[in-house]
């Protein structure tokens, strides 16, 4: 099967360090992931064998990492059920979004998309579609009386059984499965997803965390890890497929192992140790860490381990002690502080990033000048910014939301300026100097030029030589000149 033609990723508002390769443009928070010739050649790829209309699926995935993974997993049982992917929805007998439901804006932009397509609905009754994923978790009482042409609400919990929610949807015109107690069982072997060198491999599902702002408690459910044996035997099968990097996945990755073993303490080191074992396997990362399971074990096993990459993004949301105490973030300044310099002592060279929310409930000027005071002293390579958006349901959402919008628009700006300059002065440090970049695919914005990434995850970008096919491969390349999200270079020894 192919991977979805067109991957639409909800990433935020606005970022300064983009989360994924060069296609994800600042500000306007959608990603379109790789042309279709890039895809065709990934390996769990096979081309479209004419599919009768009634197995022609358009698919679209908003959301963070795990909603991406999620929507690999769903494809991988699509595909043993015989449906193929298109990327015209007038050309598709199944229209699924896996939605996002982190902010309004990444809601609303779903909603108009599913009331958009009531007329195809009208003109074709056969027609299947389904909301999934968080957004439909969070609107499961109201999506079918909103939506009545939508036939599927399904929630992350059991994705798994879409191929039945399809033909249940087709016997019985609407059907929702919304439960998030049973495990979510799964072990791919293959790499479905738009970059054949690169796989996400989850070790958690859920959070635990009672953040005041967030709705993925309630969207995901509490916190279960994965077996370390089951995560080690998946990633095998994928780096065996030709997978070179992995990227571990947890709402609090770092809190791992919790209620694995009673007695015992699994945690995320005991993962990278088996990673770093695998032949092939060239790099390790691991998202998203919470800075109060910051253990020293797990700083050290980053410092020690060699595939282990050195990027940590670490979120703080906040520089202001009363602000992080109303999110019930459960860490103080002092000990994000702690953290930083233990991570910087033992892990030399480490790149630095993370997630600020402004215009929380309260926020005053004193408060927002601590997140600046932070912003400046920590020089973070890079940061993602986003204006509170309250969540109904969530325990802010009885808060005073009485930061007014002009206000957010505003801090969101001052941060944003700041990290820009801070990200152009580190990148700047590269200039002269030799990284090692793992290919991903030819760069967007220039058709001249490789991309890709190196251990520190900054994007960097070197000139394509003939007819050279360097994807998947680590190259050095000789930084010249940078940008605040961009490292521009050459090969050695092909300087102009
Ligand atoms: N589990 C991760 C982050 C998940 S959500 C963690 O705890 O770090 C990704 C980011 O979205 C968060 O770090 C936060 O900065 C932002 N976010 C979450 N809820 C939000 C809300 N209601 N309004 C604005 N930003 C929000
Ligand atoms: Fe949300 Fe907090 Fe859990 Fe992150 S740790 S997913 S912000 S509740
Ligand atoms: Fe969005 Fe759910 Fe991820 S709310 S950010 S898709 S966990």
């Amino acid at each position: 099967m192919r991977w979805l033609p067109v991957v639409k990723t909800e990433n935020g508002e606005s970022s300064i360090q983009e989360r994924s390769s060069e296609g994800s443009r600042i500000g306007e928070g959608l990603l379109t992931e790789g042309s279709c010739d890039e895809l065709a050649a990934s390996p769990g790829s096979e081309m479209i064998g004419g599919a009768p209309l009634d197995r022609r699926v358009y698919f679209e995935v908003f959301g963070c990492q795990m909603n991406k993974l999620d929507a690999e997993l769903m494809l991988g049982v699509l595909n043993e059920d015989g449906y193929e992917l298109t990327d015209d929805p007038r050309d598709a007998g199944v229209i699924l979004y896996n939605t996002c439901a982190i902010r309004e804006q990444a809601e609303n932009r779903v909603f108009s998309k599913l009331g958009n397509l009531k007329g195809l609905k009208d003109a074709r009754p056969d027609l299947v579609i389904g909301m999934l994923g968080c957004g439909a978790q969070n609107h499961q009482h109201d999506i079918f009386r909103r939506y009545p042409h939508v036939g599927i609400v399904c929630g992350p919990g059991e994705f798994l059984r879409l191929p039945q929610l399809i033909d249940q949807a087709r016997e019985e015109g609407q059907v929702a499965a919304l439960d998030l107690d049973k495990p979510v069982r799964f072990a791919r072997t293959k790499n479905l997803g738009p970059r054949p060198h690169h796989a996400f491999v989850s070790v958690m599902r859920g959070c635990d965390m009672a953040c005041t702002y967030c709705v993925v408690p309630t969207t995901r459910g509490g916190e279960v890890s994965r077996p370390v044996s089951e995560i080690i035997e998946e990633a095998d099968a994928l780096v065996a497929s030709g997978v070179k990097e992995i990227t571990l996945l947890g709402q609090t990755v770092n809190s791992y192992g919790k209620r694995l073993a009673p007695g015992r303490r699994i945690g995320l080191q005991h993962v990278l140790c088996g990673l770093n074992q695998l032949d092939g396997l060239e790099r390790i990362h691991f998202i998203t860490s919470h800075p109060r399971f910051m253990n020293r074990e797990l700083v050290e096993a980053m410092g020690d381990l060699d595939r282990v990459c050195e990027y940590l993004p670490l979120p703080v949301q906040s520089g202001s002690d009363d602000v992080l105490r109303r999110m019930l973030r459960s860490y103080t300044m002092k000990h994000y502080r702690k953290v930083i310099d233990d991570c910087r002592q033992l892990v030399p060279g480490i790149a630095l990033a993370t997630d600020f929310i402004v215009g929380f409930c309260g926020e005053t000027e004193a408060e927002f000048a601590e997140t600046v005071k932070l912003l400046e002293e920590v020089r973070f390579n890079g940061a993602y910014i986003f204006k509170y958006s309250e969540r109904p349901g969530t325990p802010a959402a009885e808060f005073a939301d009485d930061v007014p919008e002009e206000v957010k628009r505003e801090r969101n700006q001052v941060l944003l300026e700041i990290q820009r300059r801070i990200s152009q002065e580190l990148n700047s440090e590269s200039i002269g100097q030799e990284t090692e970049v793992l290919v991903e695919g030819v760069s967007k914005k220039d058709k001249t030029r490789w991309s890709g990434r190196n251990r520190k995850h900054q994007i960097v970008v070197f000139p394509i030589q003939g007819d050279e096919n360097l994807v998947g491969q680590l190259v050095n390349v000789k930084v010249r000149d940078v940008t605040s999200v961009v490292l521009v270079g050459e090969r050695p020894g092909e300087e102009s």
